[in-house]
């Protein structure tokens, strides 16, 4: 197969590209290079798509990763139906769902925001945009898939998100105590990047048809965080600490500084990290144990002391431990 891949130097679409590589495919990335390198085999070529076609074709499949509508447009103008028989693999996202409180939503059940070109900058945009991106790709290819991730993760997160877990329980001393947000029995949901990877290059093999959630199964937190203390082989004694009390102590949830990853606010976000993962599995997605996903953060984090870590400080977290009865 010839796959152009729209990214390439990073992440998701590195580990497509280099998936695609190791099964014997011809790989073309076009980007900008500025986030990185596109793995060895495959070949970049240079295009800022703000301003510029990406490479002709042929190509048997185009893998898309994009948020900005004009960027498909254009792509489509020479992988679209009226030029070429391409099938578009387009990831898309979990945030396309209007509403992220119900657990257990399927493309089949679950409604999206209405497509919109709404500016990047606007907090609220990204759902609506993404949206768009499916509807452009879904009428302009001559055949497509639609994935929509929940929250990925694995060696090469740039987001910093899921590294903060591995990172505090790789320096957790036996019995330690470790903050823990929420309820244990909150039901979280991951993607381990190359699992998901390796399924988007099959589905541009197969040019499987449809919209599918990409998400992994259905952990409580508990369960979740155990799993990754496993993989860094750390014994920790949870402070398992209630919503209120953290947002009381200025901790915030999912992202940023200081916050603390994988928790939500509940029950405003119980849907986020609990779609219906059978689909997907049904489709052909294979997750590894979460437990292996850790141990290979970790070593990436060993071997990469820039990599981004999102989430309290050594200090903030001693600060909110002191601050709890
Ligand atoms: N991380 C998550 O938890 C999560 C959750 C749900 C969905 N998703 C989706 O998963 C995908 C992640 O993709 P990703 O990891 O590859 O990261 P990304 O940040 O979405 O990918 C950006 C890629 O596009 C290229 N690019 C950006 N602007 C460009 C431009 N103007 N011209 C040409 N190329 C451009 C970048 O390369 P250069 O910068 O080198 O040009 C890079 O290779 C996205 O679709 C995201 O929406 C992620």
């Amino acid at each position: 197969m010839r796959l152009l891949v729209l990214g390439g130097t990073v992440f998701l679409s590195h580990a497509v590209a280099a998936a695609a590589v190791a099964r014997g495919h011809e790989v073309v990335c076009a980007a900008r290079g500025v986030s990185g390198r596109v793995p060895d085999g495959a070949r970049l070529e240079v295009v800022d798509r703000g301003v510029a076609q990406v490479p002709e074709g042929p190509f048997d499949a185009v893998l898309d990763v994009t948020d900005e509508p004009e960027h498909v447009r254009r792509a489509l103008a020479v992988h679209g139906r009226e030029a070429s028989d391409a099938h578009w693999v387009f990831v898309s996202t979990v945030s396309t769902y209007v509403d992220q409180a119900t657990p257990g939503q399927t493309p089949a059940t679950g409604a999206v925001h209405p497509g919109a070109d709404l500016p990047a900058d606007d907090p609220a945009a990204y759902g609506p945009r993404k949206v768009l991106c499916e509807q452009l790709v879904t009428a302009g290819a001559v055949s497509s898939t639609v994935v929509r991730p929940g929250l990925v993760v694995g060696p090469g997160d740039p987001s910093g998100r899921f590294a903060y877990w591995p990172s505090r329980l790789d320096r957790a001393a036996d019995g330690e105590p470790v903050l823990a947000p929420g309820d244990p029995a909150d039901v979280v949901q991951v993607i381990d990047v190359r699992d998901l990877a390796e399924w988007l290059v099959t589905l541009a093999e197969t040019r499987r048809t449809g919209t599918y959630d990409g998400v992994g199964p259905l952990l409580p937190l508990g369960e979740a965080l155990d799993l990754v203390a496993e993989g860094c082989g750390a014994r920790p004694t949870w402070r398992w600490t209630a919503s209120d009390d953290l947002e009381r102590l200025d901790v915030r949830p999912w992202s940023g500084l200081p916050s603390l990853p994988l928790w939500l606010p509940r029950p405003a976000y119980d849907g986020m990290l609990a779609h219906d993962p059978a689909p997907a599995a049904a489709a052909g997605l294979a997750c590894r144990p979460l437990v292996e996903t850790v141990r290979d953060t970790l070593a990436w984090l060993h071997t990469a002391p820039d990599a981004a870590v999102t989430g309290l400080t050594a200090a903030e977290e001693a600060a909110v431990l002191a601050e709890l009865p």
